[in-house]
């Protein structure tokens, strides 16, 4: 869905919606292409280019806040939809944060020998719980997944050498819940409610967290801004994304930027951003990446990974 196809919907433009997000369009699922089903198919994608069997898979591990059903999680319709057999599978909800704090419980179950081989994927049908009345926040979000699979390897020699996730930082700030929130659930309206966000409170928080914890990420590995290959951040604003390069002092090429093309979609937008610039070939085993998100909690975090 183009920002033209917007300009029907409210009251924007295409000018508008470019300049002050960089998005350029986005991709709305029908209706028969729920959370899970699309989570299903990253799964998919993800195992093939693996070259994986579902039952080599012993935990799942959905990113998501817009799940088909309150439960059963869409992990499980995931592990169902896939055919992996019995194992450990359970939604995480830290909304566009998701993927980072994904990253970290993956990481978690294979370095404590909880799991093998975790399949992590962030999905997100955030069409759905947009109010398409609200020109504020519709125009911003778009749905999608991508699906990522950590491995154990006994190998490795515990320094930043070892491909794997080498360090992972993640916050919330509760205080914060009001300016980034959903307008009903379960438990208050009985109904999953509408997006609602006070933009620029949104923004401000955005560009000050990405700043430090990219800083904090560099001091905690000992590393230079130079040493990263990629940022693949959280594709919410071209903007907070510009003034978190440029605070790592990093040219753009180095950045996946996918917001022009996909909006923002949430828990879903780092794997998909992963994925595209595995796919056109920048991004090779053994770079190192930082990948960081901030959405509604607050939550925030970054994670520093050797591909
Ligand atoms: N089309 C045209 N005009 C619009 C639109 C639109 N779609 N939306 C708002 N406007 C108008 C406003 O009404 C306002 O007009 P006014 O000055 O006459 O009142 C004007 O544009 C400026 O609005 P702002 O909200 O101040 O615009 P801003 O430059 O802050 O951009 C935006 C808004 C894009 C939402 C930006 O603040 C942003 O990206 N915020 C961060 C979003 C984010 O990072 N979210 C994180 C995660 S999301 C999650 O966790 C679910």
């Amino acid at each position: 869905m183009t920002n033209t196809d917007m300009e029907k919907v409210v009251d924007t433009s295409d000018d508008w919606i470019q300049q002050r997000t960089g998005i350029k369009a986005r991709h709305i699922a029908n209706d028969t292409e729920t959370t899970s089903y699309m989570a299903s198919q990253a799964g998919k994608n993800a195992l093939a280019a693996g070259g994986l069997r579902p039952e080599d898979i012993d935990a799942v591990i959905v990113c998501t806040s817009t799940p088909d059903n309150t439960f059963p999680s869409v992990a499980a319709s995931v592990q169902a939809q896939l055919d992996i057999p019995p194992c450990q599978a359970f939604d995480l909800q830290a909304v566009c944060s998701g993927f980072v704090y994904g990253i970290t419980v993956a990481n978690m179950f294979i370095t404590t020998g909880q799991a093998k081989r975790v399949l992590l994927i962030g999905a997100e049908k955030f069409s759905s719980i947009l109010d398409w009345d609200d020109r504020t926040t519709c125009v911003l979000f778009g749905d999608g997944a991508g699906a990522i699979i950590l491995e154990a390897d006994e190998n490795g020699q515990g320094g930043l050498q070892d491909r794997g996730v080498l360090s992972t930082h993640l916050y919330a700030d509760g205080r914060k819940k009001d300016i980034l929130y959903t307008s009903g659930g379960p438990a208050t309206t009985k109904t999953s409610g509408f997006v609602v966000m006070q933009g620029r409170e949104v923004f401000k928080h955005a560009v000050t967290h990405m700043a430090d914890i990219v800083e904090e990420t560099l001091v905690a590995n000992d590393i230079k801004p130079a040493d990263i290959d990629f940022l693949v951040p959280h594709q919410a604003n071209i903007r907070i994304i510009e003034a978190t390069a440029k605070k790592l002092d990093m040219p753009m090429d180095k950045v996946v930027v996918t917001v022009d093309r996909h909006g923002n979609t949430s828990a879903a937008s780092i794997p998909l951003a992963l994925c595209t610039a595995v796919n056109d070939g920048r991004i090779k085993k053994n770079d190192m990446l930082l990948l960081e998100a901030l959405g509604a909690g607050l939550t925030w975090g970054a994670a520093l990974v050797r591909f």
